[in-house]
């Protein structure tokens, strides 16, 4: 085999395990922040906020500064593992219209997430009425994102499915 030859093959095998491992490492990184905001979020609302209700503003913003940088950290690890996860599975889902229906709207219902997360965890004045009524705008959060894992896990499970070959038919030779 020619050196240029082997070369191309040690450079094919290097980069189809690179997209694997990359593959492997966005996904971690996809459910691991997943768990840490949705789980996070339900924590604080069915745990963690009723404890609260009574203590100290102190308190409660101390909870919240900490709770911040959890948030914004599984926002980044979203976004970055999501929009790697979609730019890899676009060519294989085309024309595939429940995945695109799913992971589509999906993303639209995502970016409403972080934007209510984004706001809780905030400081400026204008989106204080929203921090006010926390406990209703992290029901919404946790209802939008028990749905956007139910629609993810269709697109991955009933959308990949592989189609049914079509029904072929035998020719019959005729008897003799
Ligand atoms: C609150 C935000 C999000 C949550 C809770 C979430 C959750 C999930 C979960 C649980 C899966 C894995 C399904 C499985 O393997 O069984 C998944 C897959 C995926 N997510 Fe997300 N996701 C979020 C945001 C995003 C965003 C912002 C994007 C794109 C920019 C995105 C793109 C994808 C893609 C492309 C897949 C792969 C679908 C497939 O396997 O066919 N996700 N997501």
């Amino acid at each position: 085999m020619k050196f240029s030859d082997q070369l191309f093959e040690l450079f094919e095998s290097f980069s189809m395990d690179l997209d694997l491992i990359l593959g492997i490492v966005s996904r971690w990184l996809h459910i691991g922040s997943a768990i840490v905001l949705l789980g996070g979020s339900i924590c604080l609302k069915f745990v963690v906020g009723p404890v609260l209700k009574d203590q100290s503003q102190e308190l409660k913003e101390a909870v919240r500064g900490r709770w911040k940088r959890f948030v914004h950290a599984a926002i980044g690890g979203l976004l970055l593992s999501g929009i790697y996860n979609y730019v890899k599975a676009l060519p294989l889902h085309k024309g595939d219209g429940l995945w695109h229906a799913m992971v589509d709207a999906k993303i639209i219902l995502a970016a409403g997430v972080f934007i209510i997360a984004f706001v809780l965890v905030g400081r400026s004045k204008g989106t204080q009425k929203f921090r006010d009524n926390a406990a209703k705008w992290t029901t919404i959060a946790i209802l939008l994102g028990l749905l956007i894992v139910a629609m993810s896990g269709i697109a991955k499970v009933a959308a990949s499915r592989p189609k049914a070959e079509p029904a072929t038919l035998t020719p019959v030779s005729p008897a003799p």
